[in-house]
């Protein structure tokens, strides 16, 4: 997302088989041991079907490898034994088809199943550890898995024992993605592959990668090269970056990258090695600022301005004028002969249709067409690059609102405003992946602590407690569920570490519930394999959230509270936010709802006390929202900077202290501003925080309040 304002209901343009048998895999061996069912191995996503069986095996550094004599084989145990050896330190070598005993076996079945199956099955028993399938996919997850098994216990060392099991498994969604936002920060070609790899070890497949939006073009086009020389490229927001000045050009440095044409080739064929597929997304018809900014005849207005650096959403759409969809075509087909996947995103959300309502070119465009309004117009659009894709055989995925004026025939429906996209598309007989915000939206926090990002908490559980199949949808229109989605908007994630924090561990919980059948779901049980899973984390060097608050963070004074340690008046906007400067260094984060800043001290303890104390920041308002700036209460203030004011027991009870902003005026770092007297009721009282103000910008804040007795 890119905006969301209001509550759920808000409207669109507001939100800111078993293809192996058990024979085959090894359980009709004449050494087969007796079994015991329904058993669970540490593994992530949990498998369709175990059966532990006797004894062990041991993995040792005289462990011999042997596998098929084919490319894809190869790869995999190539892939095998250097995630071993990172991860365990244990160098595994090959051997030929002929050693029996010791052996980890990759079988790839002769004359196997299509390309596309993802089945495989994984036998350990005490002499030998079979993994085989009739697809290289599969294969693949088969050693995924047994990766796994060999990294359940992170102190075992040099001689793994792995229990005796018997595996069966496929997935239950063939759509298992995570979405990347590289337009609002930028990660390095080096961090997508890292992050692919990732994936890869959660059995997830789909990397939807978001390459445009208003702030960002990241994707070289040959026959357009100012679409990354300018599109690429925006100013950092707020008063530190104002003051970081390039000596090369004399003016605010600029923050951004983009990936060559070679960066994507070398990224979709290490993501093909891993069998991930990568959506790439091109934005239209909204979200088109920074494409306009390189191209201002793209544009509905023909005004040219730089790349803009705020968020929300931007009115800037393209026009519907022939050159701009040949414009399209032209970027569409430099995109196919990058992405040799089938699905081709092209957006379609948020366009705020005032540019095409206010321009009398559109309009008359419109009336030629004989299309009756906006949103008509929208779907003519989506409708005409549906075509283009489908003539070069692939197909257009969009998010929910390309359902708004008529669907294309073949488009999938990425729902996120809710499920409603999705109930409507399965409805309509179209594919669907569900991936609603807010569960399935990583910006928001999955920790009560106090790091940036979207102020809702989601934690590893909400994910793990998503339905993917909805009641709402009938149990015959399901099939059309292809999949499930998390979707990473990078906003608040700076830099890439925030990715990675923002996305593990609740990546595993999404990996389960897209993967393992819906009787192997099971919190209680997917919460026991966690700890495992962050020790592979640690050995992989993610930088993961932790399960839990620190406890210093979690421990509350009697007499003081952080922003994130109050509560906050209002649930319209609430962020962890730190601001977008370019400067270096640990920055403060402050929780806020940025369309109303206001905070409640539930029963501060007040007897005794005889001022309060407050130290406050200022972040810049870098967010687009259209009229809806208009409904953000600026309360009056007395003096010329305004004031920090405490009420007492509620936001309209008695103001018991008034403090000044002058000493924080101009400060874009934390000003502690000095103490206000107050005359103590005594006993235990809400008090309620709120700064006046003439203008939205910048948005005061709470760091710390405290309260001082004699
Ligand atoms: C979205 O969050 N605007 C898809």
């Amino acid at each position: 997302m890119h905006m969301r304002v209001m509550g759920n209901s808000a409207p669109a343009r507001l939100l800111v088989g078993l293809l192996l048998t058990c024979a085959i895999a090894g359980c009709a061996r004449k050494d087969a041991q007796p079994s015991t069912p329904a058993a669970s191995v540490n593994v992530i996503p949990e498998p369709r079907e175990v059966t532990r069986t006797e004894g062990a095996f041991t993995v040792t550094a005289d462990t011999k490898i042997v596998a098929n004599d084919d490319p894809q084989s190869a790869q995999i145990v190539q892939y095998f034994t250097d995630l071993l050896q990172r991860t365990r330190g244990l160098q595994l070598s090959s051997a030929d088809a002929q050693s029996s005993d010791d052996v980890i076996e990759f079988r790839l079945e002769a004359g196997g199943s299509a390309p596309e199956a993802e089945d495989y099955s994984l036998v350990v028993s005490p002499r030998r550890v079979v993994v085989s399938s009739g697809s290289s996919r599969g294969l693949f997850h088969g050693a995924v898995t047994l990766w796994q098994l060999l990294t359940a216990d992170p102190a075992a060392s040099k001689a793994i024992a792995v229990p005796a099991v018997t595996i069966h498994d496929s997935p239950r969604f063939r759509w298992r993605g995570l979405m990347l936002d590289s337009a609002r920060h930028y990660q390095s070609p080096q961090f997508v592959k890292q992050f692919i790899d990732w994936m890869a070890l959660h059995k997830l497949n789909v990397l939807h990668w978001h390459l445009t939006d208003d702030q960002a073009w990241r994707l070289e086009i040959r026959k357009y090269p100012k679409l990354t020389q300018i599109g690429a490229w925006r100013v950092p927001a707020g008063a530190a970056a104002a003051a970081d000045i390039d000596p090369a050009t004399g003016k605010p440095r600029l923050y951004g990258g983009f990936y060559s044409q070679d960066d994507v080739r070398d990224i979709v064929a290490y993501a093909a090695q891993r069998y991930i597929t990568i959506v790439p997304e091109i934005e239209t018809p909204g979200h088109a600022s920074a494409a306009v900014a390189a191209y201002p005849q793209l544009g509905v207005t023909g005004k040219s301005g730089p790349v803009p650096a705020d968020w929300g959403i931007y009115d800037t759409l393209y026009n519907v004028d022939d050159s701009t969809f040949a414009f399209l075509e032209d970027v569409l087909t430099e995109v196919m002969e990058l992405f040799p996947g089938q699905y081709i995103h092209m957006g379609g959300d948020e366009a705020v249709k005032d540019q095409w309502h206010d321009s009398p070119k559109v309009q008359a465009q419109m009336r030629k067409l004989g299309i009756k309004d906006e949103h008509a117009l929208q779907s003519y659009f989506v409708q005409r690059i549906g075509r283009f894709l489908a003539a070069h055989d692939r197909k257009l995925i969009g998010w929910d609102e390309i359902l708004e004026g008529g669907l294309a025939p073949d488009a999938t429906v990425m729902s996120w405003r809710g499920l409603e996209g999705a109930e409507a598309a399965a409805k309509a007989g179209h594919d669907t992946v569900l991936s609603p915000w807010p569960t399935l939206y990583f910006d928001n926090r999955q920790i009560d602590d106090d790091q940036p990002g979207r102020g809702r908490l989601i934690t590893v559980e909400d994910v793990y407690r998503f339905d993917p199949a909805p009641a709402s949808i009938p149990v015959e229109q399901r099939a059309h569920i292809l999949g499930l989605q998390a979707n990473l908007w990078a906003e608040h994630m700076r830099s890439e570490a925030r990715v990675e924090y923002m996305a593990f561990p609740r990546a595993a919980a999404l990996a389960e519930v897209a993967w393992s059948p819906a009787a192997k779901i099971d919190w209680p049980d997917f919460e026991k394999r966690l700890p495992a899973q962050l020790a592979r984390y640690d050995m992989l060097g993610i930088r993961h959230a932790p399960l839990a608050v620190s406890s210093d963070l979690a421990q509350v004074s009697a007499t003081s509270r952080t922003s994130h340690q109050l509560e906050l008046c209002t649930d319209k906007l609430p962020l962890s936010l730190e601001d977008d400067a370019p400067l270096t260094g640990k920055r403060a984060v402050f929780m806020v709802d940025v369309m109303e800043p206001c905070w409640i001290w539930r029963g501060a303890q007040l007897t005794g006390i005889d001022a309060i104390q407050a130290s406050v920041g200022q972040v810049p308002f870098n967010f687009q929202i259209g009229k809806d700036v208009n409904s953000i209460p600026l309360p009056p203030p007395q003096t010329a900077a305004g004031e920090l004011d405490v009420f007492l027991d509620s936001c309209a009870g008695t103001r018991i202290a008034s403090m000044p902003l002058a000493p924080a005026l101009g400060n874009p770092e934390i000003t502690a501003l000095p103490a206000a007297d107050i005359e103590s009721p005594g006993g235990s009282h809400d008090l309620c925080f709120v700064f006046t103000r003439r203008s939205v910008d910048p948005i005061w804040t709470v760091d710390r309040v405290q309260l001082v007795g004699r």
